[in-house]
């Protein structure tokens, strides 16, 4: 067990498996969770109910400079609250994740939410989940990984999750998922890529409980 409070920064395309791995290993540091990925979906569907466009700079910032975004634990597990109400169940449609890499390149968007995600990481102790974790919002982030996986093994990861609805297809999903891709590599601001200090780990052929025990490993060398 390492005795000092770190910030570890696990940045990576969707559908590496950064979610159930970042979980796993805040639980078994004692350490928070951060989903920063839910803190732009939040902006999303804030920016889809106020009727905001994802291209205005300007509306957008003026939209950011009135939300509030927390995350709260509750007898639920780990819950996004956008101006006092949950929101959790409501960030992971189709269109809000598509939304989310729109607005996700918006300078006036990633600004606001620098400020958010760095005020989570001034206590320390937690693992931070995102694209720009290690490059940007916490580049001085004692422990960086960046975690990826085949481009088909990552669809079909998504796929399983979203299994639930019958209206989802592989083929939809591989499509969003190489669009979104697109849109979070190419963007001019914060794009997505591994910080030259990151310990990157290909997931394809690796269970996640494999890659934990590597970042475990790692972590306490
Ligand atoms: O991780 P996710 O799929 O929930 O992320 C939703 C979108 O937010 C994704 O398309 C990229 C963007 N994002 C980002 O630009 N920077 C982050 N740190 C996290 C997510």
């Amino acid at each position: 067990m390492i005795d000092k409070r770190i910030v570890i920064t696990i940045d990576g395309p969707a559908g590496a498996g950064k979610t159930t791995v970042s979980r796993l290993l805040a639980k078994h540091l004692g350490y928070k969770y951060i989903d920063t990925g839910a803190l732009y979906r939040g902006v999303a569907l804030a920016a889809k109910e106020n009727g905001v466009d994802p291209e205005n700079d300007d509306a957008l910032a003026d939209l950011c400079r009135r939300l509030s975004l927390k995350f709260v634990i509750s007898e639920k597990g780990l819950r996004l609250v956008l101006n006092g109400k949950d929101i959790t169940d409501r960030i992971r449609t189709p269109e809000i994740t598509m939304l989310a890499s729109a607005v996700s390149a918006r300078p006036s968007v990633r600004r606001c939410l620098l400020e958010v995600q760095r005020d989570m990481g001034r206590e320390k102790g937690a693992v931070f989940e995102g694209r720009d974790m290690g490059t940007v919002v916490f580049p001085q982030a004692e422990i960086k990984f960046f975690l990826d996986a085949s481009h088909r093994e990552r669809a079909i990861r998504r796929y399983k999750e979203l299994a639930s609805d019958p209206s989802i297809t592989l083929n939809r999903v591989e499509s969003d998922m190489k669009h979104r891709d697109h849109n979070d590599s190419n963007r001019d601001l914060a794009p997505l890529k591994p910080a030259i200090d990151a310990i990157i780990i290909d997931s394809s052929d690796v269970s996640i409980q494999e890659v934990v025990s590597k970042m475990i490993l790692y972590i306490e060398s």
